[in-house]
């Protein structure tokens, strides 16, 4: 049994990934879509065309990564994709946000995505094939949004290592870094802290960064950094000096408050 998982299916790109590739893929026979929110899953899965399996899991519990392993060690399925989307990020300096809430952040984006990762590979094939959410805050740290940027630092330093170890057994990794997207993302994200205003000049739609992601993991490319400015950020975070632009964007930040 070909299968496809998406974490963090429930909204935003998890959920535009399943409906992207409910579309477009034949060769697949089920998609198994992880998230808390059972209800938003069940609405998505009756809406696509393949089977589904929902998977009401939350990855911070050691308790739910163990049960997701369980069920690949009973169904032995192929898995030709794995896509990690689930994760938060919390706005607002350091000591302003709640520890739990920090760490939280860790959990998700960094422990949960490793684990997946893990959990997955032994069950993947020849052109199978990885996409691993980061995030253009994994090119530079952020002032006002520190533990999120350092989460997806490791992200794709992590998914971007484990692109060459796992060249030998033809599986490809895409490490997706946008920027802004328009998705329930700042609801949680803006709780004790607001967006710089330059960010919100390069917002894009979940659509097309799923569909440039879909594109570049395909083309086995190693990232997928959409639209014009975001790709600028990027030349300049690998050219410049890192501590003028650090210094620049913690200015931007108080002048935002
Ligand atoms: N939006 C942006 O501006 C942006 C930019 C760059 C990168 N990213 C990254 O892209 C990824 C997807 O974000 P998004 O924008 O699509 O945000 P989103 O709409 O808020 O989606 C986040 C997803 O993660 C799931 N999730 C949260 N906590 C979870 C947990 N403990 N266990 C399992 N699933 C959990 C949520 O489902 P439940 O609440 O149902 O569990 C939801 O499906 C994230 O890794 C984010 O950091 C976002």
């Amino acid at each position: 049994m070909n299968i496809i998982v998406i974490t963090g299916a429930s909204s935003g790109m998890g959920r535009e990934f399943a409906m992207q590739l409910d579309r477009g893929l034949k060769t697949i026979d089920e998609f198994w879509l992880i998230a808390r929110r059972v209800d938003r899953l069940k609405e998505i899965s009756n809406s696509m065309h393949h089977r589904v399996k929902i998977l009401p899991l939350d990855l911070t519990q050691e308790t739910d990564v163990l049960l997701f392993r369980e069920v690949l060690q009973e169904e032995k399925p192929v898995v030709r994709m794995l896509i990690n989307c689930a994760g938060y990020g919390m706005m607002g300096d350091f000591c302003d946000v709640p520890m739990e809430k920090q760490s939280g952040q860790v959990d998700l984006n960094c422990r949960a995505l490793v684990e997946m990762t893990g959990a997955c590979i032994p069950y993947m094939r020849k052109k199978s094939r990885i996409i691993q959410l980061a995030s253009s805050a994994a090119f530079l740290p952020q002032p006002g949004f520190a533990v999120y940027a350092a989460s997806k630092s490791f992200v794709l330093s992590f998914s971007r290592a484990l692109r060459e170890e796992l060249r030998k057994k033809q599986i490809y990794v895409t490490t997706v870094c946008p920027g802004p997207v328009k998705t329930e993302f700042f609801d949680i994200a803006e709780q004790y802290g607001t967006t710089l205003a330059i960010k919100k000049y390069t917002m894009v739609d979940a659509e097309r960064v799923v569909r440039e992601a879909l594109a570049a993991s395909s083309k086995n490319r190693p990232m997928s950094v959409c639209s014009l400015p975001i790709t600028a950020f990027w030349a300049m975070t690998r050219v410049m000096p890192q501590d003028p632009v650090i210094f620049l964007t913690r200015v931007l930040k108080e002048r935002n408050q």
